[in-house]
C-alpha cells in the first residue's frame, strides 16, 4: 500500500515537549485532538494567545486552563474559529439553488430532504440550507453539528444581531426571522426544519443516507490526513447520487478516490 505523505510541520513534536504536553492535556479535557489540525498554523495562533495572556510556556498554560473552566472555554472559542455568515459566498449558493436542489427535491418527491451541515458553527449555514430547500419547494430536514458547545447553544437559540443578519435579503429576513430584543430570531418554520448536536468530525460517527452533506471552511484547519479521513466519511454519509458541497477555497483533489465526481466547482456527486 502507498505510504501517505505527512508534512513534518504537521507533527506537533516539532514544537517542543511543552506543546505536546499541552495538546495531550487538551485532548483529555475536551476530546479535541490538535494533532489532526495543521500544526504550524495552530501552534503560531496558540503561542500568540498564550503570550497575550502572560504564560511563559505551554506547561503553565495547561495548568491554568485545567484549573479554570472559564479559561478553558475562552481557549476553545479561540481554537475553533467559528466565523460564519448566512449564504456565505453567494455565488456558490446560486449554483445550489439553480442546479443542485431542484433534482434533489424532485427525487425526494414530498419526503424530507436530508442535509448535514458539518461544522455548522452558530447555525447560519444550516438555516441558509433550510431556507434554500423551502424555496425550492422541498421539505428540509437539516442537522447541524459542531465540536464547539457554545456555537451549538447559539445555533439552537437562533438569535442573531443586526450585524450577523447582513447577508440576508430583506425578503428572507422578514419571511424567516422575527424581531427580537437582541436583533432577530428564526421563525418556527426554520426551527422545525433544523436541529443541532455537538459532534467531532475527527472521532464521531457520521449520519447516513444524506441527499446533501455540506462541509465548508472546516477542512482548511485539518492536516492532509485529517482532511482525507473527513472526506472519506462525508462521501460515505451520502446516498448514491447525493452531493457534497465544500467551501469556496476547498476543492477536493482527486474526488474519484472518494467515489465522488465533480459536477460544478465545489459540488461533488457520489457515484
Ligand atoms: C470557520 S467555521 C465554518 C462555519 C460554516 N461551515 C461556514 O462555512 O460558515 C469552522 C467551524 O468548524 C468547527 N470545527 C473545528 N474542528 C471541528 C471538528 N473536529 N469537528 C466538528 N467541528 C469542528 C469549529 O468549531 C467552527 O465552528
Amino acid at each position: 500500500m502507498a505510504k501517505e505523505l505527512v508534512d513534518p510541520s504537521d507533527d506537533i513534536r516539532a514544537y517542543g515537549a511543552d506543546y505536546v504536553h499541552f495538546c495531550m492535556r487538551l485532548r483529555k479535557l475536551t476530546g479535541i485532538d490538535l494533532s489532526s489540525y495543521k500544526s504550524r498554523q495552530m501552534h503560531r495562533r496558540l503561542q500568540n494567545y498564550r503570550n497575550r495572556h502572560g504564560y511563559p510556556d505551554f506547561y503553565t498554560f495547561s495548568v491554568a486552563v485545567q484549573k479554570d473552566e472559564q479559561k478553558l472555554k475562552a481557549l476553545l472559542d479561540f481554537i475553533t474559529i467559528n466565523v460564519s455568515e448566512f449564504f456565505r459566498n453567494p455565488e456558490q449558493w446560486k449554483i445550489l439553488r439553480e442546479s443542485i436542489l431542484p433534482p434533489i427535491v424532485a427525487y425526494r418527491n414530498g419526503q424530507p430532504v436530508r442535509i448535514w451541515s458539518a461544522g455548522s458553527s452558530a447555525g447560519q449555514e444550516a438555516y441558509s440550507l433550510a431556507i434554500s430547500v423551502l424555496e425550492a419547494g422541498g421539505l428540509p430536514k437539516v442537522l447541524g453539528t459542531d465540536i464547539d458547545e457554545a456555537s451549538i447553544e447559539k445555533a439552537r437559540a437562533g438569535v442573531y444581531s443586526s450585524e450577523e443578519v447582513k447577508g440576508l435579503s430583506t425578503f428572507h429576513l422578514s419571511r424567516y426571522f422575527k424581531p427580537h430584543p437582541e436583533g432577530y430570531r428564526v421563525r418556527e418554520i426554520l426551527r422545525r426544519a433544523v436541529s443541532f448536536e455537538r459532534g467531532n468530525l475527527l472521532t464521531d460517527e457520521y449520519p447516513r443516507d444524506l441527499d446533501l452533506a455540506v462541509c465548508r471552511n472546516v477542512l482548511i484547519y485539518f492536516t492532509d490526513q485529517g482532511k482525507q479521513r473527513v472526506l472519506r466519511g462525508l462521501a460515505a454519509s451520502l446516498r448514491r447520487g447525493g452531493i457534497l458541497f465544500t467551501g469556496a477555497t476547498e476543492p477536493v483533489f482527486n474526488p474519484a478516490s472518494y467515489g465522488l465526481n465533480q459536477i460544478h466547482p465545489f459540488f461533488y456527486q457520489r457515484s
